[in-house]
């Protein structure tokens, strides 16, 4: 025996203790512990547009067992979970954002009654309170109960575990595919129907939804201050792309949930790549610097704009050449954005304008005509991707709906769609001229239909390149 052996206290090499199985520590730690409740945090007016969300598709669905779940972060490893995020349309039809919750819509002769099935919170004498590093109170903190809920979301609310009895009658039911591990449980198939139905209906916003996209944007606008004024530090210090894209979601965070998608910041050649989040490069000096960003409010629903500025204040001349082209197809894409008009047109709009210029630019290898003609296209070589899209809950809001009531609808009042036309000049693209190569500019703004026209929601940031760099040089200068 070493002398080193002799300081081993007498229940070394003993097994690690299993907490939940020491009678002594179980009975001691489920007392003595003041009983905190905690209230649930809504966005004032949320459960009251819940409710109506919930008329909506109560009269869309008559008779129906309607069935949506927040669902469940996946496990990234061991006890460690991905960062939970409701689904949007549990959140449309109860503002809850509770993991796990599970909404049923059972039918009655007048229509449905809502009931909100919670996991109640692990307190103390809970073997969850000190077990479940996820949800155990000793962990996470105390949350609200079944009744704080109820009151705040105006529904019934029962705990989870009372819709195992009832499974047999989710048989039949529409289940969104949020419940689709429900689904499997009960022996049923997601509801094409209902999750067509959901999207149709949340493509018209009413004014407290309306309400939230604006402060959304609102935020954004000034995330977008905010990473403007870190360029001149993140060119001093090398800190690059990143060090812009965390300000914003720092910022996201902060005054949000959260970024309401992987933001993107390209710079120089970065800036043509469409989805470019990896971020990882330096900001070119002299580049254009292609950022694409939006605050997701507390209340879930999402901006999503996109400005295209010079890191130094000023554009090169083919950069601005870029930039007019898409400001013109821009304001010929929002001009068409109205009541009463079909939802493609503003995309025919901006595409026309695009294709003519890079026709006069000698970029096209067909006439516009050609290129414009369903079977043409060619100009969307530099433009592959959509130019708009619907926005709320989810930034491609609206997605599951079916295309007679998206593409095929005309624009109503309610309707929030961006409208981001670009154009991305790939760096090693061998069709252009050397002046135009690793250029990618694109306008992305969020514009509400109203009973008359449009609302360009995002329009305290500037289109017009002149504009452009006259805010940019703003926000450089407010650099700390
Ligand atoms: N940021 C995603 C989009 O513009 O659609
Ligand atoms: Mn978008
Ligand atoms: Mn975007």
């Amino acid at each position: 025996m070493t002398a080193a052996d002799t300081t081993r206290p007498p229940y070394a090499g003993t097994r690690y203790p299993r907490l939940a199985q020491v009678p002594a520590f179980t009975e001691f730690v489920s007392r003595d512990w003041a009983d905190v409740r905690t209230r649930p945090q809504l966005p004032v007016g949320a459960a009251a547009a819940a409710s109506a969300h919930r008329d909506r598709l109560s009269a869309a669905l008559p008779g129906r067992v309607i069935v949506a779940a927040a669902g469940r972060a996946p496990v990234r490893n061991d006890d460690a979970h991905y960062g939970f995020r409701a689904d949007s349309g549990f959140v449309w039809l109860t503002s809850c954002q509770v993991e796990h919750a599970v909404l049923v819509m059972w039918p009655t002769a007048g229509g449905h009654d809502a009931v909100v099935y919670l996991p109640p919170p692990f307190r103390p004498g809970d073997a969850g309170f000190f077990a479940d590093a996820n949800h155990g109170e000793l962990w996470v903190g105390p949350s609200a109960g079944l009744a704080e809920w109820a009151e705040a979301l105006g529904v019934t609310v029962e705990p989870l575990a009372a819709l195992d009895a009832r499974h047999g009658e989710l048989r039949g039911a529409a289940l969104a595919r949020s419940a689709a591990v429900l689904a499997g449980e009960v022996g049923a198939e997601v509801s094409d129907e209902l999750e067509r139905t959901l999207s149709r209906l949340r493509m018209i916003k009413d004014a407290w939804e309306v309400d939230q996209l604006r402060a959304a944007v609102d935020a954004t606008v000034a995330g977008f201050g905010a990473v403007v004024a870190e360029v001149p530090r993140a060119v001093a210090e090398g800190l690059g792309e990143r060090w812009l894209q965390g300000t914003f979601d720092r910022h996201a965070r902060t005054f949000g949930n959260g970024p309401g998608y992987s933001t993107i910041v390209g710079s120089g050649a970065h800036a043509p790549i469409l989805h470019w989040v990896r971020c990882d490069g330096e900001i070119v000096p002299d580049g254009a610097l292609l950022l694409d960003m939006g605050v997701e409010a507390g209340s879930l629903y999402t901006a999503d704009v996109t400005r295209t500025v010079p890191a130094s204040g000023t554009f090169s001349a083919a950069q601005r050449a870029v930039h007019d082209l898409v400001e013109k197809a821009h304001r010929a894409g929002l001009e068409r954005i109205r009541p009463g008009v079909e939802y493609l047109d503003f995309h025919f709009a901006a595409m026309e304008v695009v294709a003519r210029g890079l026709h006069d630019w000698g970029l096209l290898p067909v006439s516009v005509d050609e290129a414009l003609s369903p079977g043409g296209q060619q100009h969307r070589r530099y433009l592959a991707c959509g130019i708009g899209h619907h926005l709320g809950l989810d930034v491609h809001d609206c997605s599951a709906a079916a295309y007679e009531d998206y593409m095929g609808a005309a624009l109503e009042p309610g309707v929030v769609m961006t409208v981001e036309p670009g154009l991305y000049f790939h760096a090693h693209d061998l069709t252009l001229p050397p002046e135009l190569r690793g250029i990618g500019v694109r306008l992305e703004d969020d514009v509400l239909v109203t009973d008359t026209g449009s609302e360009v929601l995002s329009d305290a940031l500037p289109i017009a390149a002149t504009e452009v760099e006259r805010w940019t040089r703003a926000h450089l200068a407010a650099a700390r």
